[in-house]
């Protein structure tokens, strides 16, 4: 079944200077969950943080810290991110051979466990371990970088998994994240996704415009939940204008 809308704020687009601030800013601007990207510039072509850093903001929020493993091999890193105050540790399908075993061993932990799928993944490489998740996150753009156009073809994606989750019966979270702003929100929540994640627009024109970036997002992705858009109208073509 699909859950309340959430917006989760991805800190990749924050000011890394003042990473503190900026998580206190955006948790008082109204975001839900704090989205937190690891690259190691192996798996993605970018490094960004470790559990260290995690472990340093987790006291400056009360919100769920909604990690995103962009690491491979991941497993040796699972209970370092637990520590430090991950509440989801999501791990990519394309990130090793055993995703079952992975997703167990999160679960060990006593975290939320979810599963990314990079763009040219398709949604029923995650039917078999459905029941082993509480999120799925499809990437609509390639993961390593902020800041990068909605790719229109994730939208059958997300539809197909809308299926999958609500035939499963279990409560399961169904994410999207890359390149969503006002305009992509609609069209991700309209597919059926129920979580938005979303950093450049999120942090977008200084901390005086968070409240009404996250409230802007929000309301976006509710209108297209209650009026979904025609999303077999938008072009799928890579490359093609995004609306
Ligand atoms: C990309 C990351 C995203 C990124 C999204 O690899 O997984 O979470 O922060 O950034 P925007 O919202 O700018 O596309
Ligand atoms: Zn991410």
């Amino acid at each position: 079944m699909q859950q309340v809308l959430r917006i989760a704020a991805s800190v990749l687009a924050a000011d890394f200077s003042r990473l503190g601030e900026e998580v206190r800013a955006i948790t008082e601007a109204g975001a839900d969950w704090l989205h937190v990207d690891v690259m190691d510039g192996h798996f993605v072509p970018n490094l960004t943080i470790g559990p260290d850093v995690v472990a340093a903001l987790r006291p400056h929020s009360a919100l769920p810290f909604d990690v995103h493993l962009m690491v491979s091999p991941v497993d040796p890193y699972i209970e370092a991110f637990a520590e430090a105050g991950a509440d989801t540790i999501t791990v990519h399908a394309e990130a090793g051979p055993h995703l079952h075993r992975t997703l167990q061993r999160i679960r060990s932990t006593g975290r939320r466990a979810g599963v990314a799928l990079n763009p040219a993944t398709p949604a029923h490489a995650v039917e078999p371990v459905l029941g082993e998740v509480d999120l799925v996150l499809v990437m609509s753009v390639n993961p390593g970088f902020g800041g990068q156009r909605f790719i229109p073809s994730q939208l059958d994606k997300i539809g197909t998994l809308r299926a999958l989750i609500d035939r499963g019966g279990r409560s399961v979270d169904l994410a999207v994240d890359g390149g969503i702003d006002e305009s992509t929100a609609p069209l991700a929540s309209g597919a059926g996704a129920d979580v938005m994640v979303a950093g450049s627009a999120s942090f977008a024109g200084g901390r005086a415009a968070y409240a009404g970036n996250i409230a802007r997002l929000r309301a976006a992705a509710e209108a297209g939940r209650s009026a979904p858009p025609d999303v077999s109208a938008v072009p799928r073509a890579v490359g093609a204008a995004t609306p």
